[in-house]
């Protein structure tokens, strides 16, 4: 299974993730995300600039609509190629069908669909009061990772603390997609869930998403390279 380390692109501007890009020399091009910030403000284009460079792309829209519009709304998204989308779970599993319907291309390939379970913004209190589920946090995210399995989809995103519990309800084939990804010498900053890249591997992610801790850096290449080497081993 396919497994990588993949860069935020979390800048506002194209230059600034071009200026960004240019640290890395030709031959290696690193596995990058864009979301919402950077496509609302650049739009589709920044996404072809990207891929045409060599890259693999994440699009992280996380889409939640009704299943006509997300499968329309998927079947542009894999006109521009992407290698993984995602959506909300929470749209649920006709909608997930339809996102994948969407996706899939004439030739029969698409693009890698995975699911948001839970925001890990939101806290057990929002998730009982205020989204009136009574069940605990855990429970729900496993729960929504099965109905994302039954319909189809090839993995979540998740905490890497989260990554085994996943594979154990889900299978080894079904994808995690893990942020909150940090070196055991650097900040967590807002993240409160943690693990090295090392251990992220160890917890069962394919995909780490590791931010500031290689944008952030005063060598971001020197940075992205560590990643590698500690989550790929
Ligand atoms: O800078 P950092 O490593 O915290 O970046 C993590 C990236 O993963 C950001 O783009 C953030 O939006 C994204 N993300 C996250 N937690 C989620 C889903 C996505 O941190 N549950």
């Amino acid at each position: 299974m396919a497994t990588d380390v993949i860069i935020p692109l979390d800048f506002s501007s194209a230059q600034e993730v071009y200026d960004f890009l240019a640290l890395f020399p030709a031959q290696e091009r690193p596995y990058v995300k864009i979301g919402m910030e950077l496509f609302y403000s650049e739009g589709p284009e920044i996404v072809r600039q990207i891929k045409a460079r060599g890259h693999k792309l994440f699009l992280d829209l996380k889409l939640h609509d009704i299943p006509n519009t997300v499968k329309k709304a998927m079947a542009a998204l894999s006109r521009l190629d992407v290698d993984i989308c995602n959506l909300h779970t929470a749209g649920a599993g006709e909608m997930m069908k339809a996102a994948l319907e969407g996706l899939t291309r004439p030739d029969g390939t698409r693009p890698l669909l995975i699911g948001v379970t839970q925001l890990t913004s939101t806290s057990e209190t929002q998730l009982h009061e205020e989204l009136l589920i009574p069940a605990g946090m855990e429970e729900t995210v496993l729960h929504y990772a099965r109905g994302a399995k039954a319909a189809g989809l090839d993995g979540v995103v998740c905490s890497p603390l989260e990554a085994g519990q996943v594979k154990k309800t889900c299978g080894a084939g079904f994808l995690t997609v893990t942020p909150g990804v940090r070196f055991a010498d650097g900040e967590a900053g807002d993240q409160a869930r943690v693990a090295t890249p090392e251990r992220a591997r160890k917890l069962g992610s394919d995909y780490i998403v590791c931010g500031r801790p290689i944008t952030a850096a005063a060598d971001p290449l020197a940075a992205y390279r560590r990643a590698v080497r500690e989550f790929l081993g």
